[in-house]
């Protein structure tokens, strides 16, 4: 496993992440608490020192269950969580204030909740988890995120951006008051390498990419009868006739990488995987991995380095502008 510099903290976190969203249950089904447990041991075994997780993801049990396994490692885990919009809604709508979703109360609060959750003293990386740009200058986040750092309660902070938006952090960034963020970032949605890419890498921001996989569609492994457990979370994602797309999407994938004859035995996981880590303003890509085969298979490829300039440049061809969490 390769180290990246967290941006300007003085984290070193492993390339490969841990996004813990689908061990929280409630919105991804068909996971055992045992069968996670297994997988995030296996992770640490395996150099993952970087764990991606939410208040909301289960109620706090995403967190519960990264808590408990974190404090019986013996290694350094850097643990970073989420302060859920206080109305509940994800994303943020347009016209929402600060006052009905980040007032600074309730960051406080949430950040307190996060920790018992974890029983941890501190958590490493605090990020809020909805965002939008015209709260900028509000004074409710501003004075939130300095408390916390002023406390030690969170070491870093940052803000999970919109998806599909990643311009909605640029003037963020240029405050100088959050270290991170976190982004849609994989061969659907290349965006980010526009403009929040660019700015990060010359600020010195951490990022972490989220969503490498596209929720599974950049797995393979969806196909048009591909059926998800009632009220999964993926059965909204990928509904109607988006299935049939996707596979679409991916055949057309395969067929340019397959022509191109550069990638023998193309893995799409591990080339989605591959593709966010060849950018240098990538610090982490933090693929949601339930089992310990997902683990062993996307923890090998931080050794395999970025792929080559020829593949990446028929992976640019493969962007497609769409939203399916609308
Ligand atoms: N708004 C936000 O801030 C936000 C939103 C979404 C996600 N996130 C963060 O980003 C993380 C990653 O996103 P995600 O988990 O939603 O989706 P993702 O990483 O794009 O995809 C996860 C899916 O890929 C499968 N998978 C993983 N490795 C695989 C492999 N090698 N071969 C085949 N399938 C594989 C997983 O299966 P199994 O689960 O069965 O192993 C799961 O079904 C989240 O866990 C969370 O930490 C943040």
């Amino acid at each position: 496993m390769k180290y990246r510099k967290l941006g300007r903290t003085n984290f070193a976190v492993s390339e490969i992440g841990y996004g813990a969203w689908g061990i929280g249950g409630k919105q991804w089904l068909g996971g055992s608490d045992d069968e996670s447990e297994a997988a995030l041991r296996r992770a640490i075994e395996l150099g993952v020192n970087l764990i991606d997780t939410a208040l909301a993801y289960g109620d706090g049990h995403s967190e519960q269950l990264v808590g408990r396994v974190v404090r019986q490692t013996g290694h350094k885990i850097y643990v970073a969580t989420k302060v859920p919009p206080k109305n509940r809604t994800w994303p943020a709508r347009a016209g929402s204030t600060i006052g009905e979703v980040f007032p600074y109360g309730y960051i406080m609060q949430c950040a307190e909740e996060s920790l018992r959750n974890l029983g941890l003293e501190s958590v490493d990386l605090l990020q809020l988890h909805v965002w939008r740009a015209e709260w900028v200058a509000e004074d409710d986040w501003r004075r939130a995120f300095e408390d916390l750092k002023r406390t030690g309660k969170a070491r870093a902070v940052g803000i999970s951006l919109t998806d599909h938006d990643p311009d909605s952090g640029l003037s963020a960034i240029r405050t100088g008051l959050i270290d991170t963020v976190q982004v849609i970032y994989n061969i659907f949605d290349q965006t980010p390498e526009r403009q929040l890419f660019p700015l990060a890498a010359r600020e010195n921001i951490g990022v972490l990419a989220r969503v490498p996989l596209d929720e599974g569609g950049l797995t393979g492994r969806i196909t048009a009868n591909t059926k998800f457990s009632p009220g999964d979370f993926r059965e909204f994602y990928f509904r109607g006739d988006r299935k049939k797309e996707v596979v679409e999407h991916v055949n057309a994938l395969l067929a340019d990488l397959g022509k191109s004859a550069n990638l023998p035995d193309i893995n799409l996981p591990d080339t989605a995987l591959r593709f966010c880590l060849s950018h240098p303003a990538v610090s982490s890509v933090i693929p949601g991995m339930r089992t310990r085969s997902h683990v062993e298979g996307n923890a090998a490829l931080s050794d395999q380095g970025p792929l080559s300039a020829q593949n990446m440049a028929i992976l640019k061809r493969h962007a497609w502008d769409r939203n399916y969490y609308s």
